[in-house]
């Protein structure tokens, strides 16, 4: 294969030409709303025998889609349209979850009928509360939650005649009941009663006051507490073709039900190098704050290539400037510590960590700046959130980009099951050796 060069980069989008062995071939070229360009090689194989090579679809669109715009170049994130900065500053989560899967902002009527359905959906089957007892002691938050999410499946088995039908319920539902389970499994870890949702209350202070409410010391919702949580869960709440995304539209093209593409998106995010890294950011200044807070040394060994250790929170795959999430959850980081009066010796290791490494040749030549994971933890931690639960809390926000996204590739008219190709590289075809002569 020679050259590939797309011939023009004008908007009206030509086709590029391909010369592989010195035949020329056309692919057609998709222009997206913002200027994206992607060569579409659907028929690469058919026409000339080759296939692509891409590790990691580091540069493989696997879809076209509506639903969230990223610029990695210039830290541009929007959900249908709308700025992330705008929606984080002037929405609720519940807003932002209706416009992802819906497509457009709620009107008065239809964000009453929304709050509506997450209220009568809040509760779980009962029977469900004894699944937590089965799980060891100190079992990982983010097992109970993807197999309680999946086990939903089997109460709401609706979805497997027809994935689409009154999917506004389905959505619903998963949201209102996830929150439900997240605040149940840490009741069920801590030994505590639970709390049930309450139907006066709004989606995040419900959370909060299931979280933390107790028989005998009851919990006080702060204002406060409840906006922060609204801004990182919308500023969590999708962020296009991410690896637990990309799952979730995996799983849901094999046609599984949504709870079951949901569940395998939960696993796919509980990984450090993704929605994990909320967690290994915080352990990670832990240990640095245990070691005399010696940054010096961590920088060093994220530098040293023969040693596996990375700096948590930072990079990105897309972005190669600051994460615009990552700006906003610093700001909201230092205006919630400020308001609940915390102060939190990790938040001067993260700033100190940050400066160096900005100014750090290693890091400046990777593009490598703070993502939405390094401050995140830190105002969970000053929620009270546990450490074990930050991606559970991820998730939380996730979630209605999953069923954005599940839903589009659902609806799909040219649809296919996900199945990427490969190069084999092993042994060429050989005679069978039998068992008496190895
Ligand atoms: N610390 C030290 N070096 C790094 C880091 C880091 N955090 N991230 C990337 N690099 C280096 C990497 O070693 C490579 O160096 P070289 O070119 O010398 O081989 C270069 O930067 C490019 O990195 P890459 O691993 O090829 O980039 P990627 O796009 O495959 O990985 C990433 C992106 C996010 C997995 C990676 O930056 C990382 O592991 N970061 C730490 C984990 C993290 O914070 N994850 C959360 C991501 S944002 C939220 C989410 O997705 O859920």
């Amino acid at each position: 294969m020679s050259i590939m060069s797309i011939m023009s980069k004008e908007k009206s989008c030509p086709d590029a030409t391909l010369t592989v062995e010195g035949k020329s071939y056309s692919l057609p070229v998709v222009c997206g709303t913002e200027n994206d360009r992607a060569i579409d090689i659907s028929t690469l194989l058919q026409q000339t025998g080759y296939t692509t090579l891409d590790p990691g679809y580091k540069n493989t669109a696997s879809c076209t889609s509506d639903i969230t715009f990223l610029d990695g170049k210039e830290g541009i994130l929007s959900y249908r349209g709308y700025a992330i900065e705008e929606l984080a500053e002037k929405c609720v989560f519940i807003e932002v979850a209706y416009l992802l899967i819906h497509g457009h902002l709620p009107n008065p009527t239809e964000y009453e009928h929304f709050r509506g359905l997450l209220n009568q959906f809040s509760l779980i089957h009962e029977d469900m509360i004894h699944f937590f007892d089965h799980f060891p002691p100190n079992s990982p938050p983010m097992t109970m939650l993807s197999v309680m999410v999946n086990s939903l499946s089997t109460y709401y088995p609706e979805m497997s005649d027809d994935p689409l039908k009154r999917l506004d319920l389905t959505a619903a539902r998963l949201i209102s009941k996830i929150r439900t389970i997240a605040a149940f499994s840490y009741k069920k870890s801590m030994g505590h009663p639970l709390v049930y949702p309450s139907p006066d209350r709004s989606y995040c202070a419900n959370f909060l006051n299931m979280m933390f409410d107790k028989p005998v010391q009851p919990y006080m919702v702060h204002p406060e507490a409840v906006a922060a949580l609204n801004k990182l869960l919308i500023l969590h709440a999708d962020h296009e073709q991410n690896c637990s995304t990309s799952t979730v539209r995996l799983v849901g093209s094999a046609g599984v039900n949504l709870y079951a593409s949901i569940s395998a998106g939960i696993n796919a995010l509980w990984g450090p190098l993704h929605g994990g890294a909320n967690e290994a950011v915080v352990t990670m200044l832990e240990t640095i704050h245990r070691d005399g807070d010696n940054f010096k040394k961590y920088i060093d060994m994220a530098k040293d290539k023969s040693n596996s250790f990375k700096l948590s929170g930072f990079g990105h795959r897309v972005y190669k400037t600051f994460d615009p999430r990552g700006k906003i959850i610093k700001e909201a980081c230092d205006d919630l510590l400020e308001v609940l009066n915390v102060s939190d010796p990790l938040l001067d290791i993260a700033r100190r960590l940050e400066e160096i490494a900005l100014n750090d040749q290693y890091f400046v030549e990777r593009n490598l700046f703070p993502n939405v994971d390094f401050y995140s933890g830190i105002i969970y931690r000053a929620l009270g959130i546990p450490t074990n639960m930050f991606t559970v809390m991820f998730a939380l926000g996730r979630l209605p980009g999953w069923i954005a996204q599940w839903k589009e590739q659902q609806e799909d008219p040219d649809g296919k099951i996900g199945r990427p190709r490969q190069v084999y590289i092993g042994e060429p075809s050989r005679p069978f050796v039998p068992m008496s002569e190895r």
